[in-house]
């Protein structure tokens, strides 16, 4: 079970006196893109740092591709791939002649990494660049090149720590396609990230880590669910007729949902347990009110509201973190 993918027990890491890691536990199957969510200093990257046999745990267990990390590194490192912080990329040579150093290192022949390198070239879109010596390249480019060479011989799993940090919108969809590239190919892709909406999009599964553990994982409609789920938001055309719709509503309207309304308000928010059938419930009592409405629609609480309500503070939107 799990063979290419990722499995971890109670690891714990500390540094000095900080405890990064205080026993973290979580799988990741095969061909499954895992979502590591986390304020600054949660412990993403000295998880993705243990699994990649940078540093050592100092108590627990992890496996990556059915290899420990521990007992069998080099195995760990044959089978994994790792883009961010810590790329080998030569800047005195071109993209190309990275790729194909990259091939030759991971073994390939001559022949098999030109070939290899043109494909990759092509396939992230440098082929204009590849005979460019990679220290003119763009952030952006760099990153591609970077991903491009950890391709060169394909891994089990994929560790992309903050891949789109800093990135422009296009460089960041492209690491997008990229990771839906990996999903297609079933390979398993473990992706530490602070833009919400990027894992809302990408992963099939999240977990937060605050403080050094796990406190949450599911997928992105579970972990929202959790948040109090749905709810359903009127806003009428003339805000007098706000206790009209009140009354309309009926027993939809929580009595601390009515509560809450003060002369201020300029619309009703009514939980919808039901989703859509309590919106067409609001709906059917609304239209026999009367009442004209500017809007009413059904909101689902965003992977924001979950964050912020187990970490306590939002995700930052930091900048450059990876150097
Ligand atoms: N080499 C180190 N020496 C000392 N402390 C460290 C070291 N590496 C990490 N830490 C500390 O361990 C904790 C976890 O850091 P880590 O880099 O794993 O967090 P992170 O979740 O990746 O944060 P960020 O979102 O800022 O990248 C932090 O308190 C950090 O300061
Ligand atoms: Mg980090």
């Amino acid at each position: 079970m799990n063979d290419s993918g990722v499995v971890v027990e109670g690891v714990e890491k500390s540094f000095g006196e900080v405890r990064a890691l205080r026993g973290v536990d979580f799988t990741a199957a095969q061909g499954e893109v895992l979502g590591i969510l986390g304020p600054n200093g949660a412990g993403k990257t000295t998880t993705v740092n243990i699994l990649s046999t940078l540093i050592a745990p100092d108590r627990g267990r992890a496996q990556v591709a059915g290899h420990d990390v521990v007992a069998d590194p080099a195995a760990v490192r044959r089978s994994i791939m790792l883009t961010g912080q810590f790329a080998a990329l030569d800047d005195m040579l071109s993209g190309y002649e990275n790729l194909v150093m990259f091939g030759r290192l991971m073994g390939l022949r001559k022949p098999a990494a030109r070939a290899r390198a043109d494909e990759l070239l092509a396939e992230f879109d440098l082929v204009d660049a590849a005979g460019r010596r990679v220290g003119t390249y763009s952030g952006g480019m760099r990153r591609r090149i970077d991903i491009a060479c950890g391709l060169v011989v394909r891994p089990d799993v994929v560790f992309l720590d903050e891949p789109t940090t800093g990135l422009d919108p296009r460089s960041r969809q492209g690491v997008w396609d990229l990771v839906s590239s990996f999903r297609k190919h079933g390979i398993t892709t473990l992706l530490t990230t602070q833009y919400l909406e990027e894992a809302d999009a990408l992963c099939d599964r999240i977990i937060v880590i605050d403080h050094g553990v796990v406190i949450a994982e599911g997928t992105a409609d579970e972990l929202k669910s959790r948040t109090g789920g749905s709810y359903c938001e009127v806003v009428p055309l003339r805000l007098e007729d706000l206790p009209a719709i009140a009354a309309a509503l009926g027993p939809l309207l929580p009595e601390e949902s009515r509560a809450a309304l003060t002369p201020d308000s300029d619309r009703i928010a009514l939980p919808a347990p039901e989703g859509a059938k309590t919106l067409a419930e609001a709906l059917r009592r609304l239209d026999s009110s009367g009442v004209e409405l500017v809007d009413i629609a059904l909101r689902r609480p965003s992977l924001d509201d979950v964050f912020l309500q187990l970490t306590g503070h939002l995700a930052a939107t930091e900048t450059g973190a990876a150097e």
